[in-house]
C-alpha cells in the first residue's frame, strides 16, 4: 500500500475518522492540522492565543504558521504519514509539493471524501465541538468550496486523486478506502 497519503474533503466528511482507522492499522504518522491547531489552543501557547478566534470563526489559519507546523513533523517522519486538513489552499499545496521534493518524499495518493451537505451538516451538528453551530459548519463548507475545492482539479491534474463514496457507516467507508487504496491510481 501507498504510504504517502492525503485526505481531502469537506469538513464532517469522515477525514479525522477515517485517517486515524487507516493509520493505526498500517502504523503511519497521522497528521491533522485541526488536531495540532486545537491542542495549542487548549495550551494557551502563543500560537493557539493566535488562532483561536479564527477557528471559531471557521476562517483558515495563515499559510505561514500552518506550514511551519506540518514541515517540523514531516521532515522527522520518513517511514509514511497521512494528512488530514491539510493543505487547505493552491499555496498550502504548493509549498507542501516543494518540502516533499525536497525530501524526496512525493505524495502518492490523495482521497477526496465525497458526501452531500445536508449529511455533513447533521453529523457536525451531533459532534458538537465548538466550531460546530450551524452558522459556522455553513460558512466552514463555503472556505471549503472557495479555497479547498480547487485542490480537487490541482490533484487530479498530477493524477493522484481517488474518489471515496462516504455516506455509508464508518465500517462501510472503511471498506471503500481499503478498496481504492487496493486499486491502482
Ligand atoms: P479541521 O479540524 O481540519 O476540521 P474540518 O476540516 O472542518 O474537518 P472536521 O473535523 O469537521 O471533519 P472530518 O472530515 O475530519 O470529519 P470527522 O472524521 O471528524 O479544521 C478546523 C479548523 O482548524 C479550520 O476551520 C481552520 O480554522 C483550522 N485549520 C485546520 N487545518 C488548517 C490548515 N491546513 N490551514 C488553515 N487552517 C486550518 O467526522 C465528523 C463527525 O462525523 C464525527 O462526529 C464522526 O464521529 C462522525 N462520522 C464520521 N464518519 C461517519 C460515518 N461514516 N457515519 C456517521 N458518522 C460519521
Amino acid at each position: 500500500m501507498n504510504h504517502r497519503l492525503l485526505f481531502l474533503g469537506p469538513p464532517g466528511a469522515g477525514k479525522g475518522t477515517q485517517a486515524q482507522r487507516l493509520s493505526e492499522h498500517h502504523q503511519l504518522l497521522h497528521l491533522s492540522t485541526g488536531d495540532l491547531l486545537r491542542a495549542e489552543v487548549k495550551a494557551a501557547s502563543d500560537l493557539g492565543k493566535q488562532v483561536e478566534a479564527v477557528m471559531a470563526r471557521g476562517e483558515l489559519v495563515s499559510d505561514a504558521l500552518v506550514l511551519a507546523i506540518v514541515g517540523e513533523r514531516l521532515k522527522t517522519h520518513a517511514k509514511g504519514w497521512l494528512l488530514d486538513g491539510f493543505p487547505r489552499n493552491l499555496a498550502q499545496a504548493e509549498a507542501l509539493d516543494d518540502l516533499l521534493g525536497g525530501l524526496e518524499q512525493p505524495l502518492q495518493r490523495v482521497l477526496l471524501m465525497e458526501l452531500d451537505d445536508e449529511t455533513l451538516v447533521s453529523r457536525l451538528l451531533n459532534r458538537g465541538r465548538t466550531d460546530d453551530t450551524e452558522e459556522v459548519i455553513r460558512h466552514r463548507l463555503n472556505v471549503y468550496r472557495e479555497q479547498t475545492a480547487p485542490l480537487i482539479q490541482h490533484y487530479e491534474a498530477l493524477r493522484l486523486l481517488s474518489r471515496v463514496p462516504s455516506h455509508g457507516s464508518v465500517e462501510e467507508v472503511a471498506r471503500e478506502v481499503e478498496m481504492v487504496l487496493g486499486s491502482p491510481s
